[in-house]
């Protein structure tokens, strides 16, 4: 079984297929009947210890679109609350014949015990674990950078190689950010990351980007810039930093904005602190790829768990063929 932990474990092949397969799925989505029969008689579950909006329907979204079964377990309302172990949740799932697990969970390393545990037999997707790693968003991130900065059919096969993306705000609690940093660095890109020095992680020097604490100094040299949400729930309340101050300094406005190049396109992969990270203003404003990224995650995880569950291995080129 092959699984999906970690934006670092992808090649550049790996993650071109996977993108270039996104824009397959993309065409399909484009059409009147949206449905695939790729993945009938398989059954994806959805295993969700931590809140989601975007990440949970879209991933039920993408398997339905593939024809597959989908179960949603939600940890609230479930048996977890009377402390129901992770091993003990899985083996349910086992027993219910899983296919795929979709996995978010606050603990970082959860998804990858799920998958070397030995307890399912089933592929396992992360969906955000804890601080470290939300690989699927960092793809359909670069799915949307590539669309845009590259072109939809200009840029297939092909790479980020040279485009300046930069990378701002709460970047210690960001398992976005790893994983884009990660997946970036595999596709080409130069990426800069920007935040408060509090909010800069340990160790951030091994990372494979710059490291800058001013923004509008960056900001003129980016071909895309993305706002990262200020994640008060990790944090311990003596640090918060004031809305004020935190706009002031790393929140993205009109002005700050006119100062990126014409070309150059502001990302958040949601939810948004709209005020703090990020004006209204520039939310709603045509530049902002927000609502975009949302579609562009149901084709991109269609990608996925069709690669993981029905397509052929990384690294060969293939069109679904139901998609042709
Ligand atoms: N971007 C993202 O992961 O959003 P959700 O937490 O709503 O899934």
């Amino acid at each position: 079984k092959r699984h999906l932990i970690s934006a670092a474990d992808l090649t550049r092949d790996d993650a071109v297929l996977i993108l270039d397969t996104a824009e397959e799925m993309a065409r399909v989505a484009d059409r009147p009947i949206k449905k695939l029969p790729t993945l009938r008689g398989l059954t994806v579950v959805n295993l969700f210890f931590e809140d989601s909006t975007r990440t949970r329907i879209s991933f039920e979204a993408a398997a339905k679109r593939l024809s597959a079964d989908v179960i949603n377990f939600s940890a609230k309302g479930s048996s977890v609350s009377k402390g129901e172990s992770l091993k003990d949740t899985a083996l349910t799932l086992e027993a219910m014949g899983a296919d795929a697990v979709v996995i978010r969970h606050h603990a970082s390393g959860a998804p990858y015990r799920l998958a070397t545990s030995g307890w399912i037999d089933s592929a396992v997707v992360n969906a955000g674990d804890g601080t470290h790693e939300h690989p699927t968003q960092a793809l359909l991130d670069a799915f949307t950078m590539r669309r845009r900065l590259v072109g939809r059919d200009a840029g297939l096969g092909k790479d980020l190689n040279g485009r300046r993306i930069t990378i701002v705000g709460d970047v210690l609690h960001s398992r976005v950010a790893r994983s884009n940093v990660q997946l970036l660095h595999t596709l080409g890109a130069q990426v800069t990351v920007v935040a408060p020095p509090t909010l800069v992680p340990i160790g951030v020097e091994s990372w494979p980007c710059e490291v800058s604490y001013n923004l509008d100094e960056v900001l003129p040299k980016s071909d895309a810039v993305m706002m990262l949400r200020v994640q008060r729930e990790r944090m311990n309340a003596a640090f918060f930093p004031t809305e004020r101050e935190y706009s002031r300094r790393y929140g993205l406005n009109g002005d700050r904005m006119a100062k990126m190049p014409e070309h150059a396109i502001v990302m958040h992969p949601g939810p948004m602190n709209r005020g703090m990270e990020i004006t209204a203003e520039v939310a709603d404003s045509d530049r902002c790829t927000a609502v975009e990224q949302v579609a562009n995650g149901v084709s991109t995880r269609m990608a996925v768990l069709y690669l993981l569950l029905g397509g052929s291995e990384p690294a060969v080129t293939t069109t679904p063929a139901a998609a042709r």
